[in-house]
């Protein structure tokens, strides 16, 4: 038998260990919280997106009814930005959230499964790793790429492989 081993680094910061650039991005990402449509959930999350000439950009969840109508914080942002800046790739990306009593969650929430799918697509389009900042009070997670957050993925490549 074999093994396959992974592994993931993830540098934990606290703000004073962000870079000024990580702070605008982390502002736009809890900012963006605000503008959340959770009225079932109650739980507002906030994504922003920097394109390769330094536009920052985000998105937030947006609910609905029908549950899975909704739409998640990255999602949202990620559409948004591509849908608007097709041409400009994508750089990094921040997620902050605030919990059902309006709080920043103290641990850093992390995308769902369908995000990262729609994400890694992103981080192939733009052609190199996008960094990924997840936000908590008690410390911000920095992943280098996308595909940090999927390992053992499946991608376009998949479609085409004769092995
Ligand atoms: N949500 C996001 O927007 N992003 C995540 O990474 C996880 C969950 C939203 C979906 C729903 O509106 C609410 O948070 C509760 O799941």
């Amino acid at each position: 038998m074999k093994e396959l081993s992974i592994h993931i680094p993830v540098s934990v910061k606290d703000e004073t260990e962000l870079r000024p650039e990580d702070i605008k991005l982390l502002d736009e990402a809890r900012r963006a919280t605000s503008r959340s449509y959770a009225p079932y959930s109650h739980f507002s999350v906030g994504a922003s997106v920097e394109l390769e000439d330094g536009t920052i950009l985000s998105g937030s969840n947006q609910e609905n009814a029908a549950y899975p109508s909704g739409l998640c914080a990255e999602r949202t942002a990620v559409f948004y930005a591509n849908s608007r800046y097709p041409d400009l790739a994508v750089r990094r990306l921040c997620i902050a959230a605030r919990d059902t009593e309006g709080n920043f969650t103290a641990r850093p929430i992390s995308p769902c499964g369908a995000c990262r799918q729609v994400l890694l697509e992103t981080e192939q389009r733009a052609g190199h790793p996008i960094e990924v900042l997840l936000y908590g009070t008690q410390g911000t997670y920095c992943l280098r790429s996308i595909k940090d957050l999927l390992p053992l993925s499946f991608d376009d490549s998949f479609l085409s492989d004769k092995d």
